[in-house]
């Protein structure tokens, strides 16, 4: 049996959720077109050349994932890639800004995460990170909920690979690592795909964690049933398209001293 992990190409097929909110992220760093950027969980590596094509600045995206960072590489030619698990980066004070889109809650340690993060800041600098929060697709949590039983000799050791945390608890945080001028929220939001193939697609690629633990010839019996579930849980909108009911955590603040 093989194990799925990150497949940067269907990623970068089936993320235009992930790439609507990044847009609307980028908008919130108001950036005067000068400065540094570390994007954090770069993945495809599409939104690092976002930025890099908004600033003069170096831009520099990590991911853990060699396929993601070798994609990037193939096809982005500004901004710099590296391979890199956020929890052992060791920059300092090198970057104006520290960005992240719906990558940091695959990050369990933040204590570590939050260090690394605070040492990479220059002087002044900011973070904007949004990831998956408290209450994050609690429907698909429902349908797996219903889906699982029958697969569950499976699912016997398997660990929860989230930490969707709330926003007190990263306030908390954020102040006990020396960050100031600290806003966090937690923000609901509609994710749509198109039909349900889209929903597939997007199922396999970034919950590939509950299909990690079955053998590959029962995967596909497993999406189906999942999306079935889903389904009679949340109904199709009057387009066929799928929503899902997802809460973000957006932190955004300042390095202190
Ligand atoms: C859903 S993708 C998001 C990619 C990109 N930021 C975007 O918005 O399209 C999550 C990415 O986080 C990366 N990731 C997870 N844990 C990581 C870690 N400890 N260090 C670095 N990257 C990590 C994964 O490899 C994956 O590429």
């Amino acid at each position: 049996m093989t194990n799925k992990t990150w497949d940067a190409k269907e990623y970068a097929k089936n993320s235009k959720g992930q790439e609507v909110w990044a847009k609307e992220l980028i908008k919130k760093l108001y950036l005067d077109g000068t400065e540094s950027i570390l994007d954090i969980g770069c993945g495809d590596g599409k939104i690092t050349n976002m930025l890099a094509n908004l600033t003069s600045g170096r831009v520099v995206g990590i991911d853990a994932s060699e396929e993601m960072i070798s994609l990037a590489k193939s096809i982005y030619k500004k901004p710099t890639f590296l391979q890199m698990d956020a929890l052992k980066m060791n920059f300092k004070d090198e970057f104006d800004f520290l960005f992240s889109n719906a990558a940091l809650h695959w990050i369990k340690d933040q204590k570590t995460l939050l260090k690394g993060v605070h040492k990479a800041l220059k002087k002044g600098g900011r973070i904007l990170f949004q990831m998956g929060g408290a209450g994050n697709a609690r429907v698909v949590f429902s349908a797996l909920d219903l889906t699982i039983p029958s697969y569950k000799r499976y699912f016997k050791d398997f660990d929860f690979p989230y930490a969707f945390y709330d926003d007190k608890f990263y306030l908390d945080l954020l102040k006990r690592h020396n960050f100031r001028d600290i806003e966090v929220n937690l923000i609901k939001k509609d994710m749509i795909h198109d039909d349900i193939l889209a929903f597939k697609g997007w199922l396999e690629t970034t919950w590939f964690p509950y299909l990690n633990v079955l053998p590959k010839n029962l995967r596909e019996n497993f999406l189906a049933e999942l999306i079935e579930n889903y389904i009679k849980l949340s109904p199709l909108d009057s387009q066929n398209r799928v929503h899902i009911d997802m809460v973000r955590l957006e932190v955004n603040a300042l390095k202190g001293e």
